[in-house]
């Protein structure tokens, strides 16, 4: 796989519209990525941020709202630059489904642009729930301020959150929808797990060195786990998450883009035509899971107390654990399991993903319990960033005994004053930057919803087993 050298880049201005900048993603993610893009000069223009919610704020009041939320990260600045910062923000008040603001919006667009002394590229980022998605692409395209001009440098681009759509049918609908008002290269699905700097390392290890080649197939991999376990609960999100459960809500897209790393082909060159294409090929071999197999091949649980958690209206029936045994129809993975476990309200907080290789055929190792000697490599992705190869060693000293050890690389070790960029500095610096290579294309995520969806109309069948909140999730999960 060859990387391009990076260019030096010099974008034109940049205007990024969040629609819904008072919610909990922007204040947690959007404005922090923001400000450490800026304070590391990573915004290589002039920008603008024009906030657009239903909430009535004038300029000067969402400065101030920013300045709060960054409160930290602005106090460990100096003034001036803090001060640089916030002149940027500006602010449009509007209903998601009245035509005036976004009449208004376009005239605010205008001025920056005015302002900003060149045409810009204008980012429209949809941090709002799914249900108003629809009635926002129909205004911003009817209201004209999103450009179908052709010129791509300076073009209208869409940011549009996950969930995409909750089945295959609504999906396709939204598609259908986008495609009719949009053209594709203007639209950018996000999944953050693709933006994060370990998850884009798997593709950079497998395919920029040579000793686990060879084996990366049904020939060398017995079993690949991915897991996504969480200690935090609902916070807050418990009327989307009843409606929602935890096979859409990470399984569909993290998870799955997550198996799509690990099986890929490589891709040849380190570009969105060739990676989405290489990523959409495994989504798209994802083996039906049928019926009479759907027992065997899930765990589905819940945690006790999750019906009391506030906003947990209806549904009782809602997972928040599932664990899920995927093949994929192609002969390099024939019969190689993809676990894919993930759940809230865990012991602890990890995610990571696991390749066991198989017994070498001859082997100096008893192969009993205490000494399965199997090799193991860890792509690790929460809490600790990094990869760890697991190997079978002799024992110092003068009996033959053998124990495991382990090669470690860790990240945040590689340099005290490094920091890792959080994957929506990199969704916000890519989308900028008009590379969609780490943004979900349309056949990803219909390929996702094609294997998802049948598996969420049967496996109701599958008995939902109660779990204690800050356990290793429900007894059967032993069985996968
Ligand atoms: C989000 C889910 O997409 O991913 C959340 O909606 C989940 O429920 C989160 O907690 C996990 O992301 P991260 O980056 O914290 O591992």
């Amino acid at each position: 796989m060859k990387n391009k050298t990076p260019t030096p880049y010099t974008a034109p201005p940049t205007i990024l519209v969040i629609f819904g900048i008072t919610g909990d993603l922007s204040r947690r993610k959007l404005l922090p990525a923001l400000w450490h893009l800026f304070y590391t000069n990573q915004l290589s223009a002039p920008f603008r941020v024009i906030g657009f919610a239903r909430r009535d704020f004038s300029t000067d009041e969402i400065r101030a709202f920013v300045r709060e939320t960054l409160d930290d990260l602005l106090a460990a600045a100096d003034k001036n630059t803090a001060q640089r910062f916030l002149d940027n923000f500006f602010y449009q008040q509007g209903q998601f489904d009245a035509a005036a603001p976004y009449d208004a919006l376009a005239a605010r667009i205008k001025d920056a642009e005015q302002a900003l002394g060149a045409p810009a590229t204008t980012i429209f980022y949809l941090s709002i729930a799914p249900v108003h998605y629809e009635t926002v692409f129909q205004a911003l395209h009817d209201s004209g301020v999103v450009d179908v001009a052709t010129d791509t440098r300076t073009q209208s681009r869409i940011l549009v959150e996950k969930p995409f759509g909750r089945d295959t049918e609504t999906a396709q609908a939204l598609d259908e929808k986008l495609g009719h008002l949009f053209r594709e290269e203007q639209i950018y699905r996000i999944d953050h797990y693709l933006a994060k700097e370990t998850v884009q390392n798997i593709l950079n290890f497998r395919f920029s060195n040579f000793i686990f080649e060879p084996i990366w197939n049904k020939d060398g991999i017995e079993k690949v786990h991915i897991e996504l376990l969480e200690t935090l609960g609902m916070e807050g999100r418990g009327a989307f998450y009843s409606d929602t459960g935890a096979l859409r809500d990470v399984g569909q897209n993290h998870l799955l883009q997550l198996l799509a790393m690990v099986a890929m082909e490589n891709p040849g060159q380190y570009e969105a035509a060739h990676v989405r294409v290489k990523r959409a090929e495994v989504l798209a071999r994802l083996r039906a899971v049928s019926e009479t197999d759907l027992a065997r091949s899930v765990v589905r649980g819940q945690y006790e107390g999750f019906a009391k958690e506030p906003g947990v209206t209806h549904d009782p029936q809602t997972e928040t654990y599932f664990k899920l045994r995927v093949f994929l129809d192609d002969p390099v993975w024939e019969g190689v399991p993809f676990i894919l476990e993930s759940g809230k309200r865990m012991r602890k907080d990890l995610t990571r993903v696991t390749i066991y290789f198989k017994h070498a055929s001859r082997t100096l190792c008893p192969l009993d319990d205490d000494h399965p000697c199997q090799n193991t490599l860890t792509f690790e992705i929460k809490p600790t960033e990094g990869i760890t190869v697991s190997f079978w060693a002799k024992k110092p000293g003068f009996s033959n005994e053998i124990e495991q050890r382990a090669l470690h690389f860790d990240y945040r070790a590689r340099s005290t004053d490094e920091r890792l960029p959080d994957a929506y500095e990199r969704v916000l610096y890519d989308a900028i930057r008009g590379d969609q290579t780490l943004f979900a294309s349309t056949e990803e995520v219909h390929a996702a919803w094609r294997y998802i969806t049948p598996i969420l109309k049967e496996w109701q069948k599958v008995p939902l087993e109660p779990y204690a909140p800050g356990g290793d999730g429900p007894e059967s999960r032993a069985t996968l």
